[in-house]
């Protein structure tokens, strides 16, 4: 990699939307700060973009529609790609670090399905790979798990790293409304995407727990590793029973240690100790810090062994926010070619085996709707019993001519959970599951 002792640092960006314009503008609004702290100018080489004539909003002497010329040529130092998706991202980027040239990304799904490639391309030419943006937008959360904390053993990473489904779950909480009708409100007020489904399903939030997960752990994991549900399921009754216990509903990612080995565990990797990565919405205490976490906010708890617990929060999408983000990797980047410095490298030396979600020790909140009279909650410990699964809690209310009963299980396996639910819904005594959710949040 060439010295840039006093030269300019010169910057491709790849893609000008939202975001790739608030790059432009902060890197035009702040040329002299940012000349400052790098110790070099860092200049727009060119802007590559698929309909020049749509962006006015930047110089028109920088827009090419020849992203590949771009990328490989000798003007260009660091490559900022805010385009998304697979290709041509990819292959772009590929490119970029092979030929020794710094990459600044936000493309969460890029990294979460070929992060290995794209850092080996990076080990190869010694170039820089940075994209705190990937993950909850303007919060520095990568840099913290992959340097701040690199000398403390993290043992749980869990937050709320989607804003649209965020800020649906918040709707359906306040008002009491269903998932439906709160999504169409979230559509027309623009939180939600016309085509909502990477956010609902959950797509978005587990490319993001697949990167935190690798950095956390130290181990490499794929979006396709990641345990997935979405929000759609959600209903006002999951809410409101959540309420009645003074807890609320989240969709949260959720990285974590978790043992491997025992009688009853089916996985092939020796006893010792594996990751669980998840997506899913939990109930979970409204004291806990990510219930306070409201709207398109995001927010993600870390607990590391030393440093114990730790609250990231704030914007985790939109053009400015993510901007920031890129920004700061930029910054990084420039300041590691002025200086020859060179920034953090893949960890996955601990290659721990991501724990299927079957075997993943879990809590459920089971609300059904039973006859009223006496034997039925036997019957239906009986059922918990027989799946070796605990009780924590219970609560019966009486009606007229039925009841509610609320159980909260103690750690079980997911898979147990399930049986013992579905074994359940079948009692002729009950009437109605009502609502089943997972707890997180709270040790019992
Ligand atoms: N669509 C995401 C969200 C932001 O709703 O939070 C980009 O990752």
């Amino acid at each position: 990699m060439a010295s840039h002792e006093g030269k300019p640092i010169r910057v491709a960006l790849l893609g000008c939307g939202t975001v790739g314009t608030e790059v432009v503008r902060l890197l035009t609004d702040q040329a002299a700060d940012l000349t400052a702290r790098v110790g070099a100018p860092v200049q727009v080489a060119g802007i590559a973009v698929r309909r020049p004539n749509k962006h006015r909003e930047v110089p028109a002497e920088l827009l090419t529609t020849d992203a590949e010329a771009l990328v490989a040529s000798d003007d260009v130092d660091v490559i900022v790609e805010v385009i998304g998706g697979i290709e041509p991202a990819r292959t772009l980027l590929l490119s970029a670090l092979r030929a020794g040239k710094s990459v600044v990304t936000a493309n969460k799904a890029l990294l979460a399905e070929h992060s290995a490639e794209l850092f080996e391309a990076s080990d190869a030419s010694g170039a820089d790979l940075y994209f705190e943006a990937a993950v909850a937008g303007a919060i520095p959360l990568l840099r913290p798990l992959r340097e701040s904390l690199a000398g403390d053993r993290i043992t749980r990473v869990m937050g709320i790293v989607n804003g649209t489904t965020n800020f649906i779950l918040s709707g359906m909480d306040s008002t009491g409304a269903s998932y439906a009708e709160t999504l169409e409100e979230a559509t027309r007020l623009g939180y939600a995407e016309a085509d909502p489904t990477a956010d609902v399903d959950g797509f978005d939030a587990a490319s993001k727990a697949a990167i935190l997960a690798s950095l956390a752990f130290h181990s490499r994991v794929t979006a396709a590793d990641v345990h997935r549900e979405g929000i759609a399921s959600v209903s006002a009754a999951d809410i409101a029973a959540a309420k009645a216990l003074g807890r609320t509903v989240k969709l949260l990612a959720i990285c974590e240690r978790v043992p491997i080995g025992g009688a009853d565990d089916q996985t092939t990797a020796d006893d010792g100790e594996g990751i669980s990565v998840r997506v899913h919405p939990a109930m979970i205490p409204t004291s806990h810090p990510l219930a306070s976490v409201h709207g398109a906010f995001n927010a993600v708890f870390v607990e590391a062994d030393a440093a114990g617990e730790m609250m990231f929060y704030g914007q985790g999408a939109g053009g400015a926010p993510t901007a920031s983000a890129v920004l700061g990797d930029l910054v990084a980047v420039a300041r590691n070619r002025v200086h020859r410095g060179r920034g953090p490298r893949e960890s996955a030396y601990a290659a721990l085996p991501v724990r299927p979600m079957g075997q993943t020790p879990t809590r459920y909140h089971i609300s059904l709707d039973v006859a009223d009279r006496a034997g039925v909650l036997s019957q239906v410990a009986a059922v918990f019993a027989e799946h070796d699964v605990s009780i924590a809690a219970v609560r019966q209310e009486g009606r007229v001519d039925d009841a509610s009963l609320v159980i909260v299980t103690h750690a079980a396996t997911d898979a147990a959970l399930r049986s013992t639910v579905d074994k359940i819904g079948g009692l002729p005594v009950v009437r109605e599951v009502v609502s089943v959710m997972r707890v997180e949040g709270e040790e019992i």
